[in-house]
């Protein structure tokens, strides 16, 4: 569904809901990300972007002290009074946004009831982000509606802070940073340790890149990705002992890592591996971008996807497929899983004018082994969560 049909459908249900125009429209990006995964919560570096896939909120504020939570796409509501204990529920598109709310009402910000109906065109658990899209564009939203005074990046922690304890997920910073920090046209450099970020042009020339959804839902991502996370704390604390001096994943080399494989046993010293690996390739991928060598770029994408599914065994056989048979096309120069993995999207760099006839070989493909018609995204590169000031009402709503 299309941005304009979005806001206008999420804007029309409000005013059927609550009998009144939403004083407010937020859009809330999902992300992409070109390289360095499963490193914003080891020391790394990541290269994400915000795409024009959203999370709609009509909002308007009320004054009865009541919140009202409207899920539009799932046909579900939750309503709580502002001065009620805020604590997980039972249904987790809440539990998101809950979760913002309880850090709002710890700050003792000054908060009002609201009635709020959202709606997305991001599709779920494809790796896209969709959670943090919730989280932020919520954040934002009550930062723009009360006058919170909160910066971009502490709407971005605490989205993130709401993942770790209302949806169970110890995520790293990289797809709430995205949702709020994403610039038009733009790909940037986060530093996940000191959050210190630079905007690079989102330009592939004769490139472009588009994502292929291979429908799998990853189900077994908040318990997987948990595990992943523990077992390279686990891996890092053993280097750390064996060099003094190292301090973060960032210090060690992959040489250090090899001289204590048998230490760190084989599950953890593949974990270590690749995150050491991950970093390294960051940054030469970003250099790759700034020399316009697209070629290095796609190879280094490509070596990622191999760490992801050998090493930090993120993948699942249906993205192996999708990426093997992608890098059987001599116009796709790299591929890769994306996102918190064990399903999703993979995401995939290829010469224009070559995309649709690709795409379909692979589809093909797909289909005949797993019997599953995967989902293809060509995204555009957007901003970040922003209010929608062209909202007229719902009858004149769009762009
Ligand atoms: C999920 C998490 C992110 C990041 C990616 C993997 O999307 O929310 O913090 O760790 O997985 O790179």
């Amino acid at each position: 569904m299309k941005k304009k049909k979005l806001i206008e459908n999420t804007a029309s249900h409000f005013a059927q809901v609550f009998n009144a125009q939403p004083a407010h429209i937020f859009l809330a990006p999902g992300r992409i990300n070109i390289i360095g995964e499963h490193v914003d919560y080891n020391d790394g570096y990541v290269l994400p972007a915000a795409i024009n896939k959203y999370i709609c909120f009509a909002v308007s504020a009320n004054d009865s002290g009541e919140v009202n939570f409207v899920a539009k796409d799932l046909s579900d509501a939750h309503h709580f009074r502002l001065s009620d204990e805020i604590k997980p529920i039972d249904k987790m598109w809440a539990n998101y946004m809950l979760g913002v709310l309880s850090q709002l009402k710890e700050k003792g910000l000054r908060l009002q009831g609201f009635d709020v109906v959202f709606s997305s065109n991001i599709p779920m658990g494809a790796g896209l982000s969709s959670s943090a899209a919730l989280e932020c564009g919520f954040g934002y939203m009550l930062n723009k509606l009360f006058s919170l005074g909160l910066s971009k990046k502490e709407i971005a922690l605490i989205g993130q802070q709401s993942e770790h304890t209302f949806a169970g997920v110890n995520c790293g910073i990289m797809d709430q940073f995205a949702s709020v920090f994403g610039k038009k046209d733009h790909v940037f450099k986060l530093d996940c340790n000191t959050l210190e970020h630079d905007y690079h042009p989102a330009d592939f020339t004769e490139y472009s890149v588009f994502l292929l959804d291979s429908k799998v839902k990853h189900t077994h991502l908040t318990s997987g990705y948990n595990d992943r996370r523990r077992e390279a704390a686990e891996g890092l604390d053993i280097l750390k002992s064996k060099f003094p001096q190292v301090k973060t994943f960032r210090d060690l080399t992959v040489a250090q890592v090899d001289a204590h494989q048998e230490e760190l046993g084989d599950v953890r010293y593949r974990r270590c591996h690749f995150v050491v690996g991950e970093i390294g390739r960051v940054l030469e991928a970003v250099e790759a971008l700034e020399r316009s060598d697209f070629k290095k770029l796609g190879n280094l994408m490509t070596q990622t996807h191999h760490g992801l599914s050998k090493e930090y065994e993120v993948s699942c056989e249906e993205i192996d497929f999708l990426v093997d048979r992608a890098l059987a096309e001599k116009d796709i120069l790299g591929s890769r899983m994306m996102g918190g993995g064990f399903g999703g999207c993979s995401i995939n760099l290829v010469k224009k004018g070559a995309k649709k006839e690709v795409v379909n070989r692979i589809s093909e493909a797909y289909q005949k082994q797993f019997d599953i018609e995967p989902a293809v995204y060509k995204v555009k590169i957007s901003d970040g969560c922003k209010e929608y000031k062209k909202f007229k009402g719902a009858a004149t709503a769009g762009e």
